[in-house]
């Protein structure tokens, strides 16, 4: 999963032999859509030219702590601001050494010194420069001061030496990022809470018989599971089903809607409501308390039950910030759905085509559409998969809608 798409990385280039595969990162990252910005050492120009980076990142390159361009259009407080993470590739035995001095001499220590943001470091440098015992009391230190690192390796050295001082590869850099970025996401969704209901209701007639529906609850089972999987705490309210609680969820059985609608009245507040189960519309009024003979002659009086879906999105003091439905259609898919949208006030619907044998009901599979209110243009649609990947893709819309 890319989570650094749009992120914003601040890359210092110090002077080492391996400031030429920070150009090969760069380019890396390009690809995932990240902005970079890149502030060379006196020293990294004399390894890479500024043309280079600037060309790569499609961003002015920034050199010096006394230019009053750089001051005109961004000074040197606000660039550490602007980023989401600092990271410094290579980084030299001299910048680690100025770090963990905290020194402010140039443009790069200035700015460090000035960040309130993530710094990690990539270091590279000569094996006998590495373990001296100059350079790892500077290591232990900035690691005191919370920075992380990558690396370095143990290999071939530029000088020919070989031992450990070697930086790492440009894509464990990139990958290491990533997780840094999906990390600090997870720390936002550790706060979120959500509710999913799932499965069928069960609606009594007498003491054995009732009205059901098809539904197997596995996209709501599914959807927990993935909440989970990210992060957030996830409780599930589902109706009869066969499907065993999915790891770190907690599970609340239910048989009737009015049961069903009472747990998830208990659970408030919680901030993500996504209802998939399939709640009957009605329940019996003239309920029997015993068995009804097969000679017994009887009506059925039904009425509505609370419609769960519209209770949550109308709710005055504790709406969820995100309402969720789900529409089990056999036409007019988007159209139905819109429609859903508006009449139950929720913020989105997904809806699937129950028409159809090899998605839906009792399949392992499932093709869905994502409507959002107030901007019907902007659906989303996942085509036939196995309902975990969707459950993963409304995940990632979910975690999305928190995150930016
Ligand atoms: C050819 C050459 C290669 C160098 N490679 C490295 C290196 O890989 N790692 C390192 O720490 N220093 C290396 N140095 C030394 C640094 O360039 C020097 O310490 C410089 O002051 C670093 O400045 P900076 O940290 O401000 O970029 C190298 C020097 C030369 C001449």
């Amino acid at each position: 999963m890319n989570n650094l798409k749009e992120k914003k990385i601040l890359l210092i280039i110090s002077g080492g032999i391996s400031a030429y595969k920070s150009l090969e990162l760069i380019r890396i990252l390009k690809k995932q859509s990240v902005e970079i910005k890149a502030i060379l050492t006196k020293s990294a120009k004399e390894f890479i030219t500024p043309l280079s980076v600037a060309s790569l990142t499609q961003n002015r390159v920034y050199e010096d702590l006394f230019d009053p361009s750089n001051e005109a259009e961004m000074d040197h407080i606000s660039l550490s601001r602007w980023c989401d993470v600092i990271i410094i590739v290579p980084a030299t035995a001299n910048t680690i050494s100025k770090l963990s001095q905290g020194n402010a001499e140039d443009l790069a220590s200035t700015i460090v010194l000035a960040s309130d943001k993530n710094i990690i470091l990539a270091p590279a440098m000569n094996v006998r420069m590495w373990t001296h015992k100059a350079t790892q009391e500077n290591i232990k230190k900035l690691k005191d001061f919370g920075y992380e690192f990558i690396g370095p390796e143990i290999g071939d050295m530029a000088c020919g030496e070989f031992g450990e001082g070697k930086m790492s590869e440009p894509l464990t850099i990139f990958n290491h990022l990533n997780n840094f970025f999906s990390k600090k996401t997870l720390n936002v969704k550790n706060q979120l809470k959500a509710i999913v209901t799932a499965g069928p209701t069960k609606e009594y007639i007498d003491p054995v018989r009732f009205i059901t529906n098809k539904s197997s609850g596995k996209q709501g089972f599914e959807i927990a599971k993935s909440l989970s999987k990210r992060g957030i705490n996830t409780t599930l309210i589902s109706g009869p089903t066969n499907l065993d609680a999915p790891k770190n969820v907690k599970l609340i059985k239910v048989e009737t809607a009015d049961e069903m609608y009472s747990e998830v009245k208990n659970k408030l507040p919680f901030h993500i409501a996504v209802c998939t189960a399939a709640v009957s519309d009605f329940k019996i009024i003239n309920k029997k308390k015993d068995k009804i003979k097969k000679d017994e002659k009887i009506n059925l009086e039904l009425e509505n039950n609370i419609d769960i879906l519209s209770y949550l999105s109308g709710h005055n003091s504790k709406r969820p910030k995100l309402v969720i439905g789900f529409a089990a259609e056999t036409k007019d898919l988007i159209k139905n759905a819109k429609l859903k949208i508006e009449k139950k006030h929720c913020d989105w619907i997904v809806t699937n085509d129950v028409s159809r044998s090899d998605i839906g009901f009792d399949s392992e599979f499932n093709e869905v559409s994502i409507i959002y209110k107030n901007k019907f243009e902007k659906t989303d649609f996942f085509s036939k998969r196995s309902k975990s990947e969707i459950a993963e893709e409304i995940t990632n819309k979910i975690i999305e809608n928190f995150v930016n």
